[in-house]
């Protein structure tokens, strides 16, 4: 069988008149002017626990679209034995009609779930409508298609046979069910997470980020109306350390498909190594972590392209990307010439709610972001320049101003921590410091995620990809950091940034089988 490689999915303009603007508009009344009820899904079934979590929109926080009923210890464990119950038909199914159901949830997404998919986001984690087409549609339908593509890629690798000898790899799924664990800023990761090793014969729990916990039961229901058996994917909102206590004590977990803070990730390593005599098998652990992304500016840099990728990279969905351009090493010349323009431009970022197509900027996710964004905010204006932006206000949404901050010290804070919110902080250097900027930036974060270079030198280029080597797994030359693209910029990094098993590529589908070699003499 062989399955041609896809094409990505189109994004669509969402134009005034446009066929698809009109039904997303028409969305969007529908799904908040109802308040829903969400229940756990555990092998196909609804399960009730009566205790709720809120979700509210980012951007008018006291509109409340669903309580959620959470799991506790007896429903975790539930999920576990309708995973394990559903693994033996499931492995067993060809891969063939395992890769047809995720089909079939990408040409349903492509039609007629894109509205209400593209609505929840952009109520949900509060994304404009550009952001949630190229993350609830585009991105997601990529990793439906281009993870069945690779799957095929992957059953049919075969070693070489000779005369009186077949050789064969069967390529079984792991020992165990997946713990599947995504953050709230992608509803493309939030399905990509339980999706990527259900494809490769494995059964998975799915703990959604409970900020995003709307958007992740959308894609629960899209999967099982495309046919998704019963007991594959078992989804279970709930509080992250209590529902991980009870899945890594299981003999049955076999691994974990994670993205999230590094603290987080660095717990769960911490629980499995604890567990590590209970399992059958040795589980794969799959994180990605964040990141602390920079822009190097060289003096050749192209002017226009450089502010571009400046105001994209860092305040595109407010700043709130594992990828998002957060510190920038500017050359003293560049400086000069796209100062004044960098400022106006962010000062002029248009505000306010997703319904409104013309806003560019929303309100960051919740209240806990909000805290955290604006404590740094408030650190950098003690101790650095705040050059615009810097206001805030939560009284009806999480909103928050595109802020740039000025420090001349490398290693100022907001140079060195991750913030996920609009906040950019640029560092100035002399043009003849350039290669001391690289090693300087290599050095400054335990980050390795995402990294741009501005530069018109193939010299200057070189040498920034030779010092940065392990600084960003996806390194960008003349582009913003942000916006990885299925099977084009497959996506991670290493250091502190996770196991760089490259979602949106062969690598991550590779984590997900453990093969088995057979030999046969005739
Ligand atoms: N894949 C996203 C990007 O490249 C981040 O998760 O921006």
């Amino acid at each position: 069988f062989v399955m041609e490689r896809p094409k990505n999915e189109p994004i669509l303009s969402y134009a005034p008149g446009s066929k698809e603007r009109e039904e997303l508009k028409e969305k969007l009344g529908e799904l908040s002017s109802k308040e829903i009820e969400i229940p756990l899904i555990i092998g196909g079934k609804e399960i009730k626990t009566g205790n709720l979590g809120k979700c509210v929109m980012p951007h008018d926080h006291n509109h409340i679209l669903a309580h959620y009923h959470m799991a506790g210890e007896k429903e975790i464990k539930m999920a576990i034995d309708a995973a394990i119950k559903a693994k033996e038909e499931w492995e067993n199914y060809s891969y063939i009609d395992r890769i047809s159901i995720f089909l079939k949830a990408a040409e349903l997404l492509s039609t007629t779930w894109r509205s209400t998919l593209n609505a929840a986001a952009m109520l949900d984690l509060g994304k404009n409508v550009f952001q949630a087409e190229i993350d609830s549609a585009c991105e997601l339908i990529d990793f439906f298609r281009f993870n069945s593509y690779y799957a095929t890629k992957i059953y049919t690798e075969q070693p070489q046979s000779s005369k009186g000898i077949l050789n064969r790899m069967e390529y079984r799924a792991l020992d165990g069910f997946i713990f599947a664990v995504p953050p709230f800023n992608f509803a493309s990761i939030s399905g990509n997470l339980p999706t990527a090793p259900a494809i490769m014969g494995n059964v998975v729990l799915w703990k959604p980020a409970s900020s995003a916990v709307y958007t992740a039961y959308h894609i629960m229901k899209l999967l099982q109306e495309a046919g998704l058996p019963d007991g594959v994917i078992n989804f279970i909102p709930g509080p992250g350390s209590k529902v991980g206590e009870i899945v890594f004590s299981d003999p049955n977990f076999g691994g974990v498909h994670f993205t999230g803070s590094v603290n987080t990730f660095n717990s769960m390593w911490e629980s499995i190594g604890k567990n590590i005599r209970n399992y059958k098998s040795y589980p794969r652990i799959v994180g990605e972590t964040g990141g602390k992304d920079f822009v190097i500016a060289h003096h050749t840099a192209n002017r226009k392209a450089l502010i571009t990728a400046l105001i994209r990279g860092a305040f595109e969905y407010q700043g709130q990307k594992c990828s998002a351009a957060s510190r920038a090493y500017i050359s003293k010349t560049v400086w000069e010439d796209i100062k004044d323009e960098l400022i106006e431009t962010t000062k002029n970022l248009k505000m306010g709610a997703p319904t409104d197509f013309s806003n560019f900027v929303n309100a960051v996710i919740d209240k806990a972001a909000f805290k955290k964004i604006t404590g740094y905010i408030e650190y950098a204006r003690e101790n650095a320049k705040i050059l615009v932006g810097g206001e805030y206000d939560d009284s009806v949404g999480y909103y928050i101003k595109p802020t740039i901050v000025l420090t001349d010290d490398p290693h100022f804070k907001t140079m060195e921590e991750e913030i996920f919110g609009p906040v950019l902080t640029l560092y100035i250097y002399d043009d003849d410091k350039y290669e001391e900027v690289l090693k300087l930036c290599d050095q400054t974060s335990p980050y390795g995620l995402t990294g741009s270079i501005f530069a018109q030198d193939r010299e200057a280029i070189r040498k920034a990809e030779k010092i940065l080597v392990h600084a960003a797994g996806n390194f960008y030359i003349n582009d913003k950091p942000t916006g990885a693209v299925v099977d084009q910029q497959p996506f991670g990094g290493s250091r502190g940034s996770g196991t760089n098993d490259k979602a949106g590529s062969y690598l991550n589908l590779l984590r997900w089988t453990s093969a088995r070699s057979i030999k046969e003499n005739f």
